[in-house]
């Protein structure tokens, strides 16, 4: 069993921004420049786009929060939105979800203007992904597909069982893996809740994307020998064995699943580094104009 480093494919994307945002100021060019937008207090909001920031800076970007009060009105995000679309100096931004439950989340992402949705959330993004046009892809999805193609895996007529069918990760990734190109071309099965008879699908799996958002969900016998097993579950549980008393876990149960799999993901630093590091790629790409030209 090999395991997939997320922490170490992401520092090495982080390290080839770098040098291209080097190369960019050495030829006098526009640094590219993340803004994030932070409606409220939600704790765990604040830490992500704090998360954000600190990336940003070590690879050279510029980046900006614009910090709004929980009681905003969904009009003053609209015209936040829109001052973001207008800015050149802006290359990208997101607006960190979720919003205060008075503001229609939907009617803000398709207020952002395509072209600078480096979440990849805007319809107009979804769209162009699911007919393989250039598309700013949202950050998980678009990790996962990194960790596969710089982990070597072959995925071409392979069986991908994706678990799970959010909007934010099964499904995106489920159309991502069988997508006409290089780095897809996969045999791509969906389950979810209704789906009868889980175990025998996941048992079909030469790749298994596993984002059901319950713990330690898949055991070893729901694995064939030699799958690659991409785990995008994170779940904080209590553990005697942890100075903090806490541990974070999967939805696969790693110890009995990592003797089965040829590669796989471990909780924490599989999927998770990279999906900062999947947000400064857009963001590069925002810069450079590479998605719509
Ligand atoms: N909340 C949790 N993850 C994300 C993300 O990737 N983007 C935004 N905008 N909000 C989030």
């Amino acid at each position: 069993m090999e395991l997939i480093d997320g922490k170490k494919i992401s520092a090495e994307i982080k390290e080839e921004i770098t040098k291209e945002v080097k190369a960019i100021k050495d030829n006098d060019g526009k640094v590219p420049h993340l803004a994030a937008v932070l409606v409220g207090n939600d704790q765990a909001s604040e830490t992500y786009v704090a998360g954000k920031e600190k990336a940003c800076k070590k690879v050279g970007f510029s980046s900006s929060v614009y910090k709004m009060d929980e009681d905003t009105t969904e009009e003053q995000l609209l015209e936040t939105v829109e001052f973001l679309n207008n800015d050149p100096e802006i290359d990208g931004f997101i607006v960190q979800l979720p919003l205060p439950g008075h503001i229609d989340e939907n009617k803000i992402i398709e207020a952002i203007n395509p072209e600078k949705d480096v979440d990849g959330f805007h319809p107009v993004n979804l769209g162009r992904m699911v007919i393989g046009l250039p598309a700013y892809i949202s950050a998980t999805p678009n990790g996962i597909m990194e960790l596969i193609k710089r982990s070597g895996i072959e995925t071409k007529g392979k069986n991908c069982v994706v678990l799970g069918r959010s909007n934010i990760v099964g499904r995106p990734v489920s159309i991502l893996m069988s997508l006409n190109n290089d780095n897809a071309n996969a045999t791509v099965t969906v389950c979810h809740s209704r789906t009868k008879n889980i175990k025998e699908i996941t048992s079909s799996a030469d790749i298994l994307i596993v984002a059901i958002g319950k713990p330690e969900f898949v055991t070893a016998d729901m694995v064939k020998d030699g799958a690659v097993v991409i785990d995008v579950g994170i779940h904080r549980v209590k553990s005697d064995k942890t100075k903090s008393g806490y541990k974070l876990i999967g939805d696969v149960k790693f110890d009995e699943v990592s003797k089965k799999a040829s590669k796989i993901t471990p909780v924490p630093g599989g999927v998770g580094p990279m999906t900062i590091a999947s947000l400064l790629i857009n963001t590069l790409k925002a810069s450079k104009k590479e998605i719509y030209g």
